[in-house]
């Protein structure tokens, strides 16, 4: 979590910091802060809350200069608050530093620190970094950086300016992400593409310890041992359009609305011809005994898809893990295992710990990815990307509907490869596939009828979502994306264990959602149905099937995909739109909702 932004350049830095901590606040909005060089001296403003409140701060207290800093916290180590807030100085004012990431052995360091005499301002782990850095400093930025580092555990992405060195920016990484984004008009460093977009599109990743030196004009990369090391800068392919709202209020909808093409572009690269066409050829299903999923949060719900859709096409072992339990649970995996890794943002540390894992024990590696270059896409034996482009609202929607149109083609690939369906059974797949994208888009045209719903139930105290076999999983997500941006209490179940002790909390006026579309589990879904009508509930039907006839309490929301196993696609954009304008109605904070960052780099 945290976002930092790094400018150095012939431009005013302050408004290109604000822009891009503006792209980066889906990482923590606590609070933000920046630190400026100018003149030999570094001047910081921070300010607890959202970025308004430091441009509030920043038209009090007015900043100038060609090289800055700038970060915006999510809280791990000290309440928000304005101290706590980063950039952070040493006792001298000499050296600023921002952070993201985890100092493991910060109390110890600043015990040692104290004893010497040195006073912290601050409750945070991330101060000892800028304490540290004057502490040891002796006139060479460079020379400083690497003793700081050599003393931190953990993890962490720094920027830092010193006063002894008012031309450069220093950057260096240890599990946390940070690129490098070169242009004409000067460089940067942020943990993400989005802050940099606007400016360029020429980015170099730093690897873990590597060590960015940052002039206007010019950036060397040193390893650890300050040798230089040549990096070609890659091209992103991502637009500044793309990470903009682009007329829609709430980059959710936005993202909610962009799904038909993520669909699209993510299947077409699949295909012969695709960006991801060669990596899934040569996965060869045939040197393994099962596979594993991994991931957290909405990727762990595609998984659980992604589990239900191999056994069946497949008939092969799969199992879906949380990533948290998987790297400590001491899984059975071996050379013959492939664990797939999904992730979003390819950052997520637990994902990250899991697939270190899964490689620890010699597991192949698939990873699942939207963010280029990141830490899961880098350290897996394979990446497939999805192409949803930049995500920006927490609450994830086109990337997961982006991994599961992989998940699909993984499973058909897979099926190929072990006999399991004949190549016009396969071409029929594909063509069901390919008929998804305009699928989505029909369904947009019944917008109002789930906004005119979710009308109904923004009061709502708790809502139930059920559902079997793949329907199950999208019912989890469906859970998780409502408490996520609209602060209900919700829970997802299998549909056959509601009677198993949920079913005591159905009263009068509760609310279940509940998903029917594998037909052979149709009654078994409708009887689910009946148990908590005849309990009191009121319930959102979402199915497939034209059995069942609305009533006062039952309402029907119609999903028609063109081939039974493609329906979680179709039901999840309706789950969507469910959530959002539930949020929309309770006046929601939908693009960053409270407590939650998009990117989860901490345990
Ligand atoms: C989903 O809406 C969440 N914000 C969250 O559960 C997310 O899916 C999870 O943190 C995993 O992130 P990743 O895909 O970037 O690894």
């Amino acid at each position: 979590m945290c976002g930092i932004i790094g400018y150095v350049g012939t431009e005013d830095t302050v408004p290109i910091i604000l822009e891009g901590l503006k792209k980066l606040e889906y990482r923590g909005y606590d609070s933000a802060g920046l630190a400026i060089l100018d003149r030999g001296a570094v001047s910081v403003v921070k300010q607890k809350g959202r970025l308004t409140a430091l441009e509030e701060a920043l038209r009090q207290n007015p900043l100038t200069g060609h090289i800055g800093i700038g970060h915006t916290r999510w809280a791990t180590h000290g309440e928000p608050s304005d101290t706590n807030s980063h950039p952070h100085l040493g006792s001298q004012r000499k050296i600023a530093i921002v952070h993201n990431g985890i100092i493991e052995n910060h109390r110890y360091l600043r015990e040692t620190l104290e004893r010497k005499g040195v006073v912290f301002h601050s409750e945070t782990d991330s101060e000892i970094v800028a304490q540290l850095a004057e502490y040891y400093h002796r006139g060479d930025i460079m020379d400083t950086v690497i003793r700081v580092t050599n003393a931190l555990e953990g993890s962490y992405a720094l920027g830092f300016l010193c006063a002894d060195d008012p031309d450069k920016l220093i950057a260096v990484r240890k599990d946390n992400p940070l690129i490098i984004g070169l242009s004409d008009g000067g460089n940067f460093i942020a943990s993400d593409v989005p802050a940099v977009l606007k400016h360029t599109n020429k980015i170099c990743y730093l690897e873990d310890r590597e060590i960015a030196v940052l002039e206007k004009d010019r950036v060397t990369f040193y390893s650890r041992d300050r040798e230089v090391i040549h990096k070609t800068p890659e091209t992103i392919s991502w637009n500044f359009e793309s990470a903009e709202k682009g007329g829609y209020k709430h980059f959710m909808f936005k993202e909610i609305m962009e799904q038909p093409r993520v669909l699209r572009d993510t299947i077409r690269s699949a295909l012969p011809g695709g960006t991801n066409h060669a990596v899934i050829e040569a996965l060869d299903i045939g040197r393994y005994s099962q596979i594993f999923f991994t991931a957290c949060g909405s990727a762990y719900n595609v998984s659980m898809v992604g589990k239900y859709v191999l056994e069946r096409l497949c008939r092969f072992p799969v199992t879906a893990d949380l990533a948290s339990e998987f790297r400590y649970r001491d899984a059975v995996i071996d050379a013959r295992t492939l664990v797939i890794v999904i992730s979003q943002s390819g950052e997520t540390a637990d994902s990250i710990a899991a697939l270190r894992e899964a490689k620890r024990k010699g597991a192949d590696t698939l990873a699942i990815v939207n963010v280029v270059g990141s830490t899961i896409a880098k350290e897996a034996d394979h990446t497939v990307y999805t192409m949803a482009g930049p995500e920006i609202a927490v609450a994830t929607t086109k990337a997961f509907s982006a991994q599961l149109a992989l998940l699909y083609l993984l499973a058909v690939r897979f099926a190929r490869g072990l006999g399991r369906v004949t190549p016009p059974e396969e071409a029929a797949l594909l063509a069901d596939l390919e008929e998804l994208p305009d699928q989505a888009e029909a369904l947009f045209a019944h917008v109002d009828r789930i906004q005119q719903y979710a009308a109904t139930c923004f009061n709502c105290k708790s809502i139930f979502f059920i559902g079997r076999n793949v329907d199950y999983a999208i019912a989890l997500e469906g859970s998780l994306k409502l408490k996520e941006i609209s602060y209900i209490h919700s829970e997802a179940y299998a549909g056959g264990e509601l009677k198993h002790g949920t079913i005591s909390l159905i009263e009068e006026g509760t609310l279940v959602v509940a998903i029917a579309c594998t037909e052979r589990l149709y009654g078994k879904t409708a009887s689910n149905v009946e148990q908590v009508l005849s309990r009191g509930a009121r319930v959102l039907f979402l199915t497939s099937s034209g059995e069942t006839e609305e009533t006062d309490c039952l309402s029907l929301l119609p999903i028609r995909p063109v081939s039974e196993w493609l329906a979680p696609s179709l039901s999840v954009i309706w789950l969507q739109l469910f959530s959002y304008y539930v949020a929309v109605y309770k006046g929601c904070d939908i693009d960053k909702p409270r407590n939650l960052a998009k990117s989860v780099t901490v345990e």
